[in-house]
């Protein structure tokens, strides 16, 4: 056990677990957040997540004993911190340029505070050469430290994904690359405490941004061939799925699975950041033609699915259609970029009268992200378009969405045989 001070800013899904890590460990662990209701929660002793296993045990027993509280105040937050850690989004703007608000304004609210000698870490996803030339420079200008000098800098990509947090921490690898080689072996002996996974070093800050954007920009493009792949299956009538699982009992063959586009703030994002490094004061925008066509080709796969159940019902115009999953996958309640955004849009540009259902957000969460969800449940309608496939829905009884002529099922969910023996059309990708 130790009694490290380690300050985490931003208190979402994956810096509540990281929290909550690092406390068991020993450290004394203060959450830096935004949100006052966020930190009113956590100070009560209470879990703000849900689906994340782990944390309802964990949280009271950590705020109990001091070594979990979290604040919105920066000078608290920063003043004894001997590291920190920033996870907060950095996302896409409207033109696809990385967008920093959020890291910045973390960046600048704390640095004024920061205590020298301190260990500052991101791992938010980011361009490459942000840690050095975009948080450093602004960590520098607020006080006058020099990076590497006054304080240790380094990124260490966070892989986890949120529903399994905790588990995904012991399990792959904690990848560490510092601003210089006194950094990267600060993060590493910091996360050797907290952590029992394998510690990977790397040459350097740029190298560890470097390897997540390849992380996720490799399953971009893996699922564009998979949807390519589906766009030729289905043209020639074959079982694209069938054939994807045969081809990947071959040990270097790993192709992911079609569906109707790339969701999340992850994978359909970071092959832009791919293209906007931070490696200069007014960095050029890089070309990449691979990682640009696979985004054109996952964000056309709403459009596909929708022509392919249009072709089944022959028009769409006036048909009542309920797209099941507002979340971007099943079980989460996060719905940045989800594909059913592109789905609403590619059905109601179709002249459907379009309606989104998900258990998981409210009527009025919905409306908020402007779309509508159905007045009445079951309601009688058209089609159904399988978009995340919620536990909540694998009892769905069919029969009760009165005069239902076909499922678009965009997750290979269910069984294409027990659907058309009800008299329902079933449409697939690749399928
Ligand atoms: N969610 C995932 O599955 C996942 C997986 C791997 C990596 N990541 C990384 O984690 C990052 C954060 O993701 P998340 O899912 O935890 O996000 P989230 O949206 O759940 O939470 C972000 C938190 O940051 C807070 N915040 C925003 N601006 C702030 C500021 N200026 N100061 C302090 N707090 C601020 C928000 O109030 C919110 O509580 C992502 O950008 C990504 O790089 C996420």
């Amino acid at each position: 056990m130790n009694s490290l001070n380690v300050t985490i800013a931003g208190l979402g899904k994956i810096g509540i677990p990281l929290a909550v890590q690092f406390g068991v460990k020993g450290a004394r662990v203060i959450g830096y957040d935004i949100s006052r209701e966020r930190c009113a929660v956590i100070n009560d002793g209470r879990n703000p997540l849900t689906g994340e296993p782990g944390l309802d045990e964990k949280i009271p027993g950590l705020v109990v004993s001091e070594h979990l509280r979290a604040t919105t105040d920066p000078r608290e937050a920063a003043t004894s911190a001997d590291v920190i850690v920033f996870i907060v989004p950095v996302d896409i703007d409207a033109t696809q340029r990385a967008d920093f608000a959020a890291l910045d304004a973390a960046v600048d609210a704390l640095a004024p505070h920061l205590k020298r000698g301190a260990l500052i870490i991101v791992e938010t996803t980011v361009p490459v050469g942000t840690t050095r030339n975009r948080v450093g420079v602004r960590i520098a200008a607020a006080t006058g430290m020099t990076p590497g000098t006054d304080f240790a800098l380094a990124f260490s990509p966070e892989r986890v994904s949120s529903g399994s947090v905790l588990l995904d921490l012991q399990r792959y690898p904690k990848i560490v690359g510092g601003i210089d080689a006194a950094s990267t072996a600060r993060a590493a002996d910091f996360y050797a405490q907290m952590l029992d996974a394998e510690i990977l070093p790397v040459r350097d800050a740029e190298t560890a941004e470097f390897s997540k954007l390849i992380e996720t920009t490799y399953r971009d493009v893996n699922i564009a061939l998979a949807n390519e792949f589906a766009r030729i299956g289905d043209a020639l009538g074959l079982d694209t799925l069938g054939a994807i699982a045969a081809a990947n009992t071959q040990p270097y063959s790993h192709v992911h699975a079609p569906g109707p586009g790339v969701g999340g703030h992850c994978i359909p994002v970071y092959p832009y950041f791919l293209m906007d490094p931070q490696t200069a004061a007014t960095p050029p925008l890089l070309e990449t033609d691979l990682a640009a066509t696979a985004r054109r080709i996952n964000d056309g796969m709403a459009h596909y699915a929708v022509d392919r159940l249009a072709q089944t019902l022959g028009t769409l115009e006036g048909a009542t259609v309920i797209v099941l999953g507002l979340a971007y996958r099943a079980g989460v309640k996060e719905s940045r970029h989800s594909s059913a955004f592109g789905l609403a849009n590619a059905l109601l540009a179709a002249g459907a009268i379009t309606y989104v259902h998900d258990p998981l957000f409210t009527a009025a969460e919905i409306r908020a992200l402007g779309l509508e969800p159905p007045p009445a449940w079951p309601l009688p309608c058209d089609a159904l378009v399988i978009q995340a496939w919620h536990r909540h829905y694998h009892d769905l009884d069919l029969a009760a969405f009165q005069g239902l002529r076909a499922v678009l099922d965009a997750r290979a969910s269910l069984d294409p045989a027990s659907v058309e023996s009800k008299g329902i059309s079933y449409v697939g990708i690749g399928r």
